[in-house]
């Protein structure tokens, strides 16, 4: 119940306790999986100058042009709130000469973005990704690695439903030629469109795949694709990545809709869905971005990555894990409140998880807090006798005299 009239803002929230085993197991096995392949972890600042993401992501999409929380400092600086991670990515590679590192540079995050959208299940305006980047390599092999590394975060989680869509955007001189025939093709047929997709036919046509107005879908089922238009190079490319997967068994479904809210995409692009959680599906996704480190200022390098929420992830996640529970309570009366506590750190040093009354409850209501905590032993201190080890489970207790306690606890329950 709220006792104060203060709310965490519109679209965020506070990840309390009960939520954490969930999410520290998701960074846990990020990380895990992406060092174990050679990734290795950036931080990146919470905000960054406006025109980074405005470039890097691209005026025309919604997270640019709508979602960002963009702010004025002190200094008259104009700047924005990460709404992602790979601009960010990219403006380090390049500011800290990681282009003179072995290639590719493969780096790994966590952390807060924020986004200015509706919120609604599955979406806030802060939310936390796992992301990766690979800079510096066009192997189709990269390609590969990060879809399989996405692949294998989500199965190490326990999510089973997850589908992978593969599709390619092609080159940015190749995917120019195919958006003017979109465009061509969306204004033939613009009495049958929404209005909002009407309005992006110069500015943003992909988008048009996206459109849930049923006329427009109608007419996006008989687009011309980017997958029919590919040359012959990103052709070649997307059928190595499809032969990599393919032999490490991986099961995708092509998807020539598949457009991703970011204007930095070339070739390669996938995501992860989940129907089990209804309009916000997409898990997590990325794809090759060869022309934005270019964008930023540096040499042509081509990348790929991709982002997972982990908000997203842990709904998904069919079984919660219990987080670390108190082994032993210590019990005392008030004459032996010091030596318990003097117990309890003991016990903490040789690694028990342990804990002790603070509330200044009864011996009765300590007893009743030892059960509530889920411990395993309770110790009993009271007047001048020997404490007693109170087995949680069966009843049996021991008198174990004080210098005793640690060592017989350990032997129990290392
Ligand atoms: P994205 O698809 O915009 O890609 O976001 C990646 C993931 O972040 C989504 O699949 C979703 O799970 C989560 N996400 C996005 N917005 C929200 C939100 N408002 N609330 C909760 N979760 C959200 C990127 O951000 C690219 N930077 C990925 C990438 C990396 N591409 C190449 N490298």
């Amino acid at each position: 119940m709220s006792s104060s009239s203060y709310k965490a803002p519109r679209g965020t929230f506070d990840a309390l306790p009960d939520q954490q085993p969930a999410r520290r197991l998701v960074e846990d096995t990020a990380n895990l999986l992406l060092e174990r392949a050679g990734y290795a972890r950036i931080e990146t600042p919470i905000f960054e100058e406006t025109s980074l993401f405005a470039r890097g992501v691209g005026e025309s999409t919604d997270i640019v042009s709508k979602q960002m929380f963009s702010f004025t400092d002190q200094g008259d600086r104009e700047l924005t709130l990460r709404p992602e991670g790979t601009a960010s990515v990219c403006r380090a590679y390049l500011e800290h000469g990681m282009q003179k590192w072995p290639q590719p540079v493969k780096l790994w995050y966590s952390g807060a973005f924020f986004r200015h959208e509706r919120p609604q299940a599955g979406r806030y305006r802060q939310f936390h990704q796992i992301g990766a980047e690979a800079i510096g390599s066009d192997s189709p092999l990269v390609d590969a690695e990060m879809i399989v590394l996405l692949r294998d975060l989500i199965e190490a989680l326990g999510i089973e439903d997850a589908r992978l869509r593969l599709g390619s955007l092609g080159s940015i001189e190749s995917r120019a030629a195919y958006l003017d025939e979109l465009r061509e093709y969306l204004r033939s047929h613009e009495s049958d469109l929404s209005d909002e997709v009407k309005g992006r036919i110069d500015s943003n046509p992909l988008r048009a795949f996206d459109a849930d107005h049923e006329g427009t879908a109608k007419v996006m089922a008989e687009a011309p694709t980017m997958l029919d238009r590919l040359d012959a190079e990103d052709s070649a490319h997307f059928e190595a990545v499809k032969g990599v997967l393919d032999d490490l068994g991986v099961s995708y479904d092509l998807d020539p809709g598949l457009v991703r809210g970011l204007d930095y995409y070339t070739r390669t692009v996938f995501e992860f869905t989940c129907e089990s959680l209804g309009a916000q599906s997409g898990v997590g996704g990325g794809g090759r971005y060869d022309g934005l480190i270019e964008q930023l200022g540096g040499k042509p390098t081509p990348a790929v990555g991709w982002a997972a929420g982990i908000e997203r992830l842990t709904l998904a996640m069919p079984e919660v894990p219990q987080g670390a529970r108190t082994r032993v309570f210590v019990a005392s009366d008030d004459s032996n409140r010091q030596r318990a506590m003097h117990l309890v750190t003991d016990l903490r040093r040789a690694g028990i998880p342990a804990d002790l009354d603070l509330a200044g409850r009864a011996m009765k209501g300590q007893m009743k807090q030892a059960d509530r905590l889920g411990a395993a032993s309770c110790v009993i201190l009271d007047a001048e006798t020997d404490p007693v080890i109170r087995n949680m489970e069966n009843g049996e207790q021991e008198s174990v005299p004080f210098e005793s306690v640690v060592e017989k606890l350990i032997a129990e329950l290392a």
